[in-house]
């Protein structure tokens, strides 16, 4: 048996301007807790095209992990509440069942975590789990899958993988682990992968050589990716598009490009102003967004960032405490802000921008 055939997108990987692979409207997931309703995302809308990446940024806590866990069907539907509608290639998932899920998993739709001890077994080979995974989709024979875990790990940079394939993983270091995961979740070949804080654990030069390898295999494959961080660095690096998220809902949306040069919503100013420099100035001094995130089950009302907003006084009418502000168009660059767009911008010319370096 032959790998599996490249896919149609690869051709135009990068462009941009595809139909897009997932496409997710009004998502809202919300989980049964015996202190009340949490309400984790909320009214959720985002596209993501063939061979692009989206990175999806926030606090800890805001919705981030929720989301993606949603895409890929693995929320316990006992006491959790998924709404609005999850696209695959045209394919609902909401309300689809778990062995249609299950087919997808792996196969078409795959994660790569942040602890690849999380998602590797120790007690297994690295080729019996990357081939497992192969066998299991296609139906391969042992050998060819053994043969398809060495050419993976070839693929992702690990030396030696003839010999490797058949180390355990507490033989790999945390670098070659997180190869070795990345190994197994492209192993088939799939056309969506969730990489939720996929270098958040490891040093900075492991981080840099890591992302460089999922751009050069997205490259080749044509790979939708969500690349899923706190690090907006790691985004300026990765991805082509941008999704803000506070207190499960999107604040800001754009093109990586856009939103780093000019953004839109003081919560974006705030998390770019917590930041080392984008730029690498590192005299600039760093402002942790004042306050914390609010309770998921009970939400401030209007803007949920409203009290930890340097600018609600600004509003004429005072509409940031009484009226939530939509995000608006559903699809392209937009902030969720009742500031005026002449506003924003004059505030963050002589505010922000001075502090950003
Ligand atoms: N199964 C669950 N039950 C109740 N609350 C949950 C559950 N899973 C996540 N949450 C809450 O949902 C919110 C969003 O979590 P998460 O998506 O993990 O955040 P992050 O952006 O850091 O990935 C958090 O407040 C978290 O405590
Ligand atoms: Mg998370």
């Amino acid at each position: 048996m032959t790998t599996q055939a490249k896919p149609e997108e690869a051709s135009s990987a990068g462009s941009g301007g595809d139909k897009p692979f997932l496409s997710v409207r009004d998502l809202s997931v919300r989980f049964s807790t015996e202190d009340g309703v949490v309400r984790a995302v909320d009214n959720l809308s985002f596209d993501v095209s063939p061979g692009t990446t989206l990175g999806i940024v926030g606090e800890s806590g805001s919705g981030k992990s929720v989301t993606n866990l949603a895409v890929l069907g693995l929320h316990n539907p006992d006491r959790t509440e998924i709404t609005g509608s999850i696209k695959l290639d045209g394919q609902e998932l909401v309300g689809a069942s778990n062995r249609e899920l299950e087919k997808l998993r792996g196969k078409t739709m795959s994660m790569i975590f942040q602890d690849p001890l999380t998602a590797l077994s120790p007690y297994h080979t690295i080729g019996k789990q990357i081939g497992e995974t192969f066998r299991k989709h296609t139906g391969a024979s042992k050998k060819e899958s053994r043969d398809r875990a060495i050419e993976m790990l070839t693929r992702v940079g690990i030396p030696q993988p003839t010999t490797r394939v058949d180390d355990y993983p507490h033989q790999f270091s945390g670098g070659m682990r997180q190869r070795a995961m990345i190994a197994m979740s492209l192993v088939c070949d799939p056309k969506l992968v969730i990489a939720d804080e996929p270098t958040t654990a490891l040093d900075v030069t492991v981080q840099a050589q890591i992302l460089d390898l999922l751009k050069d295999l997205q490259q080749e494959m044509g790979t939708a990716i969500i690349l899923i961080t706190h690090d907006l660095g790691v985004v300026a690096r990765t991805a082509q598009n941008i999704m803000v998220m506070y207190a499960g809902r999107a604040v800001e949306r754009g093109t990586v490009r856009e939103v780093l040069k000019t953004p839109q919503h003081p919560y974006t100013w705030g998390l770019l102003s917590s930041m080392p420099s984008l730029t690498g100035d590192v005299d600039v001094p760093l402002r942790p967004v004042r306050g914390t995130p609010p309770s998921l089950i009970n939400l401030p009302t209007g803007c949920p960032f409203n009290p930890r907003c340097d600018f609600t006084e600004q509003v004429i009418g005072g509409g940031c405490t009484s009226e939530r502000p939509p995000l608006a168009p559903a699809t392209g660059p937009a902030a969720a802000c009742h500031l005026s767009a002449a506003q924003r911008q004059d505030i963050f010319i002589d505010q922000i921008k001075p502090r950003l370096g």
